[in-house]
C-alpha cells in the first residue's frame, strides 16, 4: 500500500505541470512542462539543456511551426540566443503538417549557455505557423542559476 503511494506520488511529480500566463495563443494550449517546475519561478541552470514540452489542439491547419522565444531581462525583450530547429522535428505527439482539432504535444530542447549571465528573467514562448501567427504564446518566469 505504502508502495503504491510513493509511486503515485512520484508519477504525480513526473507529469504534474508548470503554471503558466498565456499570452495569446488561437491553439487551445492546455499543459506546459518545464522539467523540476511545478510552481514559478523555474530554477534553471547554465550548461545544461531543457526539454520544454507543451500541449495543444490546433483551431488552424499548418504545414510548418516556427518557434520563436524572447527572454525579458529587467525591461530589455530579447530574442533567445541561439537558433531553434524548424518545430516540425519537435512534435512528440500528433504531426506535420498540423490539422484542425489534432492534439499536439512538442518537445523542444532550450540550450542555457554556461555563458548567459545569472539572472531572473521572463521566457516569451511562441510557436508560429505558416503565416507567422501564434499558434501558442506563453509566459513563464525563470531564474537561471
Ligand atoms: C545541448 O544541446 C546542444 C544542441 O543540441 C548540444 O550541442 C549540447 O552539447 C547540449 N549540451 C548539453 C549539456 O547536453
Amino acid at each position: 500500500m505504502l508502495k503504491v503511494a510513493i509511486a503515485c506520488a512520484l508519477l504525480f511529480v513526473a507529469v504534474s505541470a508548470t503554471p503558466y500566463r498565456d499570452c495569446g495563443s488561437t491553439a487551445a494550449l492546455t499543459a506546459v512542462r518545464v522539467p523540476g517546475c511545478n510552481a514559478l519561478p523555474c530554477i534553471v541552470y547554465r550548461g545544461t539543456n531543457v526539454t520544454v514540452e507543451y500541449d495543444f489542439t490546433a483551431v488552424d491547419p499548418s504545414n510548418t511551426l516556427t518557434t520563436d522565444v524572447k527572454g525579458v531581462i529587467s525591461g530589455a525583450t530579447l530574442p533567445w540566443p541561439g537558433q531553434f530547429p524548424p518545430a516540425c522535428g519537435d512534435v512528440k505527439v500528433g504531426d506535420c503538417p498540423v490539422a484542425v482539432a489534432e492534439p499536439i504535444t512538442m518537445a523542444t530542447v532550450l540550450v542555457l549557455s554556461p555563458a548567459f549571465p545569472s539572472v531572473n528573467a521572463k521566457a516569451i514562448w511562441t510557436l508560429r505557423n505558416d503565416n507567422d501567427g501564434p499558434i501558442v504564446c506563453f509566459e513563464v518566469t525563470v531564474t537561471l542559476l
